[in-house]
């Protein structure tokens, strides 16, 4: 988060812009300090501010506790579901020079350019919950309204992309996957130039490492949404890459998809190029597009340089806020 403000920082100087800061605490740290991952202090702030920044959120001494009752992930669901945000949309971008830090071999890395679009407000995550001391059970529930929403923008989506329209569900399965195919079915008519066809989400897990050039714009229920980014994130190298925005009909907010990261607490090695290039995609979201520009051609030049973090640079990395100084630097040299 101090990278990104840092680079924030950089382009404010240098566009003449003036941001504004307000600082909150979310997740397992709001925990300590009031007991609530979510405390009302920074829902005010984040419903009265233009865009949220979010750091990542989580710690293993949650995760390895089922029986916790307050949880740091608990304040991040509320925070959607209050701002509304239910469209979640993660661009997965490949760095050319980063494609043989891939897992998969360069040459089907050729062509890699898709953009998720998670429904993030619904389904699992948040359905009526059941536990007894035997059975536990989350339900997974749409609305049509809550489908047609997140598929008119990944629609819309698609027009401005090549075209291709992607529902990842389990609709051979779930009635709920089969609500999404007949919503999109029926709204397809309005988008005539959008090819739509969709993929079982198991399928659809192996084509994004067998072939992930033929996906374009990806539509998809919360769940789904939230496994197969992880996995198409780390196609270009590293999870330590991939932004997200989240849109709904307040305040939009920008994280990065990856965790926490708690191995690398106090070592200054954890890779802020996430974050950063959240922030890009806020400036784009506010029209600011010279400055988006700007962070999307010093993020190249760190990676052309191989000024880069341990997770992309084993031989000679640079430290988190090393790469944050330098994308600040250059942005001010352009
Ligand atoms: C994500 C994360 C969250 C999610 C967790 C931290 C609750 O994995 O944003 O992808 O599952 O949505
Ligand atoms: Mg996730």
């Amino acid at each position: 988060m101090q990278e990104a403000i840092k680079v924030l920082d950089a382009i404010a100087e240098k566009f003449q812009h003036d941001f504004q800061y307000d600082f909150q605490l979310m997740g397992a740290v709001a925990i300590d300090e009031t007991g609530d991952p979510l405390p009302e202090k920074t829902l005010e702030s984040c419903k009265r501010t233009d865009a949220v920044l979010l750091g990542a959120i989580g710690h293993p001494r949650f995760d390895n506790n089922p029986g916790a009752t307050v949880r740091p992930e608990q304040g991040l669901l509320r925070l959607r579901k209050e701002l509304g945000l239910f469209a979640n949309v993660r661009p997965v971008r490949i760095f050319e020079q980063l494609k043989h830090l891939s897992v998969l071999k360069p040459e089907q890395l050729e062509g890699v350019d898709m953009v998720i679009y998670r429904e993030l407000t619904g389904g699992i995550y948040f359905g009526e919950k059941n536990r007894t001391q035997d059975t536990a059970s989350d339900l997974c529930l749409y609305h049509r309204h809550e489908i047609e929403r997140i598929a008119r923008l990944a629609f819309e989506a698609a027009i401005q992309r090549r075209g291709k329209l992607c529902l990842i569900d389990k609709a051979n399965v779930l009635d709920s996957s089969r609500l999404w195919r007949e919503v999109l079915q029926s709204m397809s008519t309005e988008f005539p130039e959008v090819i739509l066809d969709y993929m079982f989400v198991d399928n659809a897990a192996m084509q994004m490492i067998l072939n992930p050039a033929q996906f374009d714009v990806i539509v998809t229920s919360n769940m789904f949404g939230d496994i197969i980014s992880d996995e198409a994130s780390v196609l270009g190298g590293s999870l330590g890459l991939l932004p997200s925005s989240s849109a709904g009909n307040l305040t939009k907010l920008y994280e990065p998809c990856h965790g926490s990261y708690p191995q690398a607490a106090g070592k200054n090695i954890a890779n802020p190029l996430a974050t950063i290039l959240s922030v890009e995609m806020m400036l784009r979201d506010f029209n600011l597009l010279q400055e988006a520009d700007a962070i999307q051609a010093a993020a190249e030049y760190v990676v052309q340089q191989n000024i880069l973090t341990p997770d992309l640079n084993t031989e000679n990395p640079v430290t988190c806020s090393e790469l944050g100084d330098a994308m600040a630097s250059r942005i001010l040299s352009m």
